[in-house]
């Protein structure tokens, strides 16, 4: 298996997006840490009755100390931190007119210093390590700006995939890769809330014609953190069914 013996964290791993990347790393033979603000006993216990590897992480990812102190613990309990998914976001909708400072200031508190909380607390056992991948799920949002969303979120995500870059420049000589995935139109409770007309809207933009699933995303996550793609870091990799060709 492809992730036999591995460790992996993955940020709000209770649904959506990140639950599908914990559901594939867990059958690829990873043990798996389920961060979220969310309860994710149940998950564990699903992945447990499989015969797969998953320990729930209650955790706000804004809270540096506290994402510090579950990451050393979990570093000390299995001896490695081979894998971080920054997976966690929240999105705001609205124009720039609508947004309002305490919304802006949420927003990039999750998404972009949340992230920065995470790879701070991890990276240090990856250097010690000399090996780790980390992963950061940014949005096609990052790369060309709002379409759906308030700005807030584009400007956390093109930020996510900078921090993305500068990472894997830095990190390179540790044996470490940063790599990013930017999808666009994943079926989950973020995406739900669009009236019929904006669905289709956004599906006609999609030369797939399809929304995507959290599994297309999680296997494009699977192949980015696995030993098959050691020679690619600094890459955000589009998953939006040819919504965006860069
Ligand atoms: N769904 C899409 O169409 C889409 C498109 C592009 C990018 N993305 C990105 O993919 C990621 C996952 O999206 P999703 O659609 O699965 O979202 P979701 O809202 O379904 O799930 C996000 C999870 O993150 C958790 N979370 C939020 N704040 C947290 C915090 N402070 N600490 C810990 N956990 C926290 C939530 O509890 C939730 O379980 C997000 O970063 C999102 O921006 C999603």
């Amino acid at each position: 298996m492809v992730l036999d013996g591995k460790t992996a964290l993955i940020t709000g791993a209770a649904r959506g997006i990140g639950r599908a990347i914990a559901l594939r790393f867990a059958s690829e033979g990873a043990a798996v840490g389920l961060i979220d603000l969310k309860s994710t006993d149940e998950l564990a216990r699903s992945l447990e009755a499989q015969g797969l590897e998953g320990f729930a992480l209650e955790l706000d990812i804004t809270d540096p100390e506290r994402v510090r102190e579950t990451f050393d613990e979990v570093a000390r309990q299995r001896g490695v931190i081979d894998i971080l998914v920054n997976n966690a976001g929240i999105i705001a909708r609205g124009t720039i007119l609508e947004l309002g400072h305490e919304t802006w200031r949420r927003v990039l508190e999750v998404n972009l210093n949340g992230t920065f909380n995470c790879c701070k607390a991890a990276i240090p056992h990856m250097v010690r390590q000399k090996s780790g991948r980390i992963l950061n799920i940014s949005s096609i949002a990052g790369k060309m700006g709002d379409i759906t969303a308030a700005p807030a979120y584009g400007t956390s995500k093109g930020a996510i995939n900078t921090f993305t870059r500068s990472l894997a420049r830095q990190l390179a000589e540790h044996g470490i890769t940063v790599n990013g995935i930017a999808p666009h139109a994943i079926e989950t409770d973020m995406s739900a809330e669009w009236s019929e007309e904006k669905r289709r809207e956004v599906i006609g933009g999609i030369p797939l014609k399809r929304m995507g699933r959290p599994e297309d995303v999680a296997e494009a996550a699977l192949f980015l953190v696995s030993e098959a793609a050691s020679f690619i870091t600094g890459e955000v990799l589009n998953v939006n069914g040819g919504a965006l060709m860069d």
